[in-house]
């Protein structure tokens, strides 16, 4: 008897192949080179043996990837993400999905847009994510790039502006909650997203489709603000000093993302961790992440 029950537990090792993992990686940043999320690839294939990785490239080249990282208007690029991933032949089972910075609400656009013509995204994980939008990019010098600087100044006048929107990615999730009308109506990636403008249900079901979407946030992140974005929390609108909760924003409070329920059902994990951003250790991320939500 005891020897059927191993038996049938190797047989289980041998045909369970783990879920599949799509990483999309944040700015300033490419899919694979081997001191970012290649090295990063590399790690999850240790630590998930004969699991699938795809990071993706917006691009095709590193060059390209770097450079759609800034000026690629996202909704192009969850258009493009969207037909490759229900093309993909080694995902035809299902995935998991993590993104990183704004990696993060991109690949919850794709969740949204067109998770329903994917195969199933069983976990979102968003990986210090900027959910309601950045109101300033304090801290440009963690990612030792001239670029973020430039960006940095031109956000500040004129994010708003129709060129800005459309050349740099960066505007499109702008939120300045001295002026939420404008935010609202001249933004042209993260109130759609956030079911601002009007409620799209599309977004909500597929939003709920999810097994778990998960929020990390980190505590001293020092390049996202403000960092209670990463949780969904975002500045009470008309001033910029008093932050609200999630469950106290607007998008939450109308219901526009299905959050309450998803909450309810226990699908919304949000978790910290101490750190500047995108600093976690490997063991934090095997015992938060991997354990919990990438291992079936
Ligand atoms: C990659 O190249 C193909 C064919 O040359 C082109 O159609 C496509 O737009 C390019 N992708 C990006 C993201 O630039
Ligand atoms: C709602 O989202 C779905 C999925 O992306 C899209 O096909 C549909 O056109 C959207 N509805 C409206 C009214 O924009
Ligand atoms: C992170 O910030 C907290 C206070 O918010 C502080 O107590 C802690 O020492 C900081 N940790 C690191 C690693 O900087």
């Amino acid at each position: 008897m005891k020897t059927l029950f191993i038996f049938l537990f190797v047989i289980k090792l041998i045909s369970a192949k783990p879920t599949s993992i799509v990483l999309w990686h944040g700015m300033g940043d490419t899919c694979c080179v081997s001191f970012s999320l290649g090295g990063f690839k590399l790690f999850l294939e240790k630590a998930i043996p004969g699991v699938y990785v795809d990071s993706l490239q917006i691009g095709n080249s590193t060059i390209e990837d770097l450079e759609n990282g800034y000026f690629l208007n996202p909704n192009t690029q969850v258009e493009k993400v969207c037909k490759y991933l229900a093309e993909h032949p080694k995902l035809k089972d299902g995935f998991n999905a993590i993104g990183f910075s704004q990696g993060s609400q991109f690949m919850r656009a794709v969740v949204q847009r067109c998770g329903h013509t994917l195969p199933t995204i069983k976990n979102l994980i968003s990986m210090g994510g900027q959910h309601q939008g950045v109101y300033g990019l304090p801290h440009c010098g963690a990612l030792m790039h001239p670029t973020c600087d430039y960006i940095r100044q031109l956000l500040n006048y004129a994010a708003y502006d129709t060129w800005v929107q459309h050349a740099l990615v960066q505007a499109t999730y702008w939120h300045d909650p001295l002026d939420e009308e404008t935010y609202i109506h001249k933004t042209i990636f993260l109130p759609d997203i956030n079911n601002e403008v009007f409620v799209n249900k599309t977004y909500i079901q597929n939003l709920n489709n999810l097994e778990h979407f998960v929020l990390v946030k980190f505590d001293n992140d020092t390049i996202v603000q403000p960092r209670e974005t990463e949780w969904f929390g975002f500045y009470e609108p008309g001033q910029s000093k008093k932050m609200l909760p999630m469950q106290e924003t607007r998008v939450y409070k109308e219901d526009r993302l299905g959050l309450k329920k998803m909450e309810k059902e226990g699908k919304l994990v949000l978790i910290s961790t101490e750190g500047d951003h995108l600093r976690f250790s490997d063991k934090w991320f095997i015992e938060n992440i991997i354990k919990p939500y990438l291992l079936n």
